[in-house]
């Protein structure tokens, strides 16, 4: 039998020793150093070498499961449980030293996820739940905020960066939250947005073309922390489904039906 608190621990244990490569990294990273994968899509032995070191830890922790993950360091799929890593999520502003940067797993069980770690590598904040056990920030608890009103919300999103087919509704959408709200940001990192509603920081995220690791380790802590997720239908594919809609359980519904008047028309 899966023992999901512990195995939680040790998950977090990975996640911050490949944030503590990734922070050795960056004291010495070069703009050289950096490939591209596609449209501004950046990767680096970083991001490579931190998703190495973690899929031969989780390997030893749970042989039975599959892996998920950015770089295409392991490529089965497990049956029933899959880890789905993206070792660095924010490598934009990672090689620009810019923060939040983040190391994310999930571990999927039949595609739904029932455990989490996000771990912020320039705050030293690890973020982590499993199913039914809570959601903790660095060993104490976490819960979503009580604000209940979009108009006095702090919302994050992540910008258009190389699928632009619903740039025209995504900037009206953006629009409409910079005029009745207390403002939006774009941090850079899916990950870092899911774990801040999650610890009450912002009161909603959304985003579309995103892949499964951007969210699968913030899912699951959001969800923990009294939060509600949905894809823009407002269905549950929100893991696979490439976009998201996430928001403390009290403003959920209210930002849910703007978001989907400008972009599910
Ligand atoms: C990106 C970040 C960013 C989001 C992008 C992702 P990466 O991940 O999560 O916030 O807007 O959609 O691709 O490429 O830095 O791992
Ligand atoms: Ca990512
Ligand atoms: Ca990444």
């Amino acid at each position: 039998m899966i023992r999901y608190e512990e195995l939680c621990m040790k998950t977090c244990e990975v996640a911050r020793q490949a944030g503590a490569f990734i922070r050795q990294e960056a004291g010495v990273f070069s703009a050289q150093k950096v490939e591209e994968k596609g449209i501004h899509n950046f990767v680096s032995y970083v991001d490579k070498g931190a998703e190495q070191l973690i899929v031969e830890q989780l390997h030893i922790l749970l042989p039975e499961a599959g892996f998920i993950a950015e770089e295409g360091t392991a490529g089965f799929r497990g049956k029933r449980f899959n880890w789905v890593i993206d070792p660095l999520d924010g490598t934009t502003n990672f090689i620009h030293g810019l923060p939040p940067y983040a190391v994310s797993i999930g571990l999927t069980e039949n595609d739904r996820s029932i455990m989490g770690v996000v771990y912020e590598v320039t705050l030293d904040e690890c973020f982590y739940a499993w199913q039914g056990g809570g959601a903790y920030l660095n060993g104490k608890p976490i819960r979503t905020s009580d604000r209940s009103a979009v108009k006095d919300a702090l919302i994050a999103t992540g910008f258009p960066y190389c699928d632009y087919h619903l740039m025209r509704p995504y900037i009206d959408c953006l629009e409409y939250f910079l005029r009745h709200s207390h403002g939006v940001r774009r941090l850079g990192s899916a990950a870092a947005d899911l774990a801040y509603v999650a610890c009450g920081r912002f009161e909603a995220f959304y985003e579309y073309a995103l892949s499964p690791w951007d969210v699968a380790g913030g899912v699951l802590i959001l969800q923990e922390a009294g939060g509600k997720l949905s894809d823009f239908s407002g269905n549950d594919n929100y893991i696979f489904g490439k976009e998201i809609v996430a928001a403390n359980h009290l403003v959920f519904n209210e930002f849910l039906t703007i978001v989907q008047k400008y972009l599910q028309p």
